[in-house]
């Protein structure tokens, strides 16, 4: 049984990445909780620079920790020390690590999931960080579904990323810097890696690929509310989510766990996206509610977020020269929705 005593000493022991100090001589562990009869952890982690691929590093390490002291569940929020702390550290942190504390470029995180597979979460993680760009951010997307991953299809990326020094150059394909697990294995071998690999992978591509500046990183997370979706959800830096969900009222119900295991891992839930809302009769212009109705009104109001915008069923322009067989054009109708969304997301948060 762990108490509360404990996890301020595993967490303390840990260093602070951009001061090298731990974390307990900095104050810097807060609002400790467990909850006994779930062995679920929270605990707040105060550090020089939040949002960062050190935080990702060490938040995989706090959750690592955490859980091999007998946690089951970990909700950890970050937030970023005083000033005086930052200040008087820092002048003695390591030289090359000080450009680090430049508060400037720190990207959202956007993790898009959803209660099951096949509602279009990938589709909608494509078409988010495409409109993200063409409204004139600078997008990241990681395909984060390492089983499935789809992204590299979808966008029709027929190149692999490169190597330069250490670092790996995402591919970039309508603005969007990509990566992807599809992009280290061969065509189209399964993957079965398996846990701790799935950690590692996830860490490699934050901190061996050469993001550059980027306002955005996308996530298309693994579907569903099983062990990986929660290994993923923990290992992430505080975030924000979008909940893709079909209108189905049973769709509706399934995602909401997707809501229910975001709010555990202390995400904020940005809103809802409804896929496959409707078809719209190309003659008279008529709409089928095909998959049912009101899902998506439901689970926003149960969550207590916005419902962002409703896709109806149609396919993209397919375009032979350029082939991205998911990717809506700018002018698409479902491209003009997407871009709708975007711009609510990207004013719903303050960068
Ligand atoms: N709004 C839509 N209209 C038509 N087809 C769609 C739509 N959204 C998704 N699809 C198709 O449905 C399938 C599942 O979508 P995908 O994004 O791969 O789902 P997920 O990532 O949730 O498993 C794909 O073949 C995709 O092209
Ligand atoms: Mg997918």
């Amino acid at each position: 049984m762990m108490r509360e005593d404990d996890v301020k000493k595993i967490v303390g022991d840990l260093y602070e990445p951009f001061l090298q100090k731990p974390l307990k001589e900095l104050a810097a562990v807060k609002d400790v909780k467990v909850k006994p009869e779930k062995q679920h952890v929270s605990v707040k982690v105060a550090l020089a620079k939040t949002g960062s691929a050190e935080q990702m590093q060490l938040q995989q390490e706090i959750v690592t920790r955490l859980k091999e002291a007998g946690a089951e569940t970990v909700g950890l929020r970050f937030e970023e020390l005083p000033e005086e702390i930052v200040v008087k550290y820092a002048q003695s942190a390591p030289e090359g690590d000080r450009t680090l504390l430049n508060k400037e470029n720190q990207p959202v995180f956007l993790a898009v999931a959803s209660g099951k597979g096949g509602v279009g979460k990938s589709t909608v993680s494509v078409n988010l960080a495409v409109s993200l760009a063409r409204i004139g951010k600078k997008v990241g997307l990681i395909d984060a579904d390492i089983y499935g991953f789809s992204v590299p299809d979808m966008m029709g990326i027929t190149v692999r990323p490169t190597i330069e020094g250490e670092k790996v150059i995402p591919v970039e394909r309508f603005g969007v810097k990509v990566i992807s697990m599809g992009f280290f294995v061969e065509d189209n071998a399964p993957v079965i890696w398996r846990g701790p690999m799935l950690g590692k992978m996830l860490n490699n591509f934050f901190n061996e690929v050469e993001w550059g500046d980027v306002d955005y990183i996308i996530l298309d997370l693994p579907p569903g509310t099983g062990d990986v979706a929660l290994d993923v959800h923990s290992m992430l830096p505080s975030c924000k989510e979008i909940i893709v969900s079909t209108p189905h009222p049973t769709a509706a119900f399934v995602a909401a766990r997707a809501g229910a295991m975001a709010l555990q891992t202390d995400h904020d839930i940005v809103g809802i996206v409804e896929n496959m809302a409707y078809y719209e009769s190309a003659k008279t212009g008529e709409k089928e509610y095909v998959f049912g109705k009101g899902g998506g009104e439901k689970l926003a109001e149960e969550l207590g977020v916005p419902l962002l915008g409703k896709i109806p069923l149609k396919q993209p322009d397919w375009d032979d020269s350029d082939f991205a067989p998911s990717v809506y054009d700018e002018t698409h109708p479902t491209g003009l929705i997407y871009m709708d969304i975007a711009k609510k997301i990207d004013e719903s948060i303050s960068i």
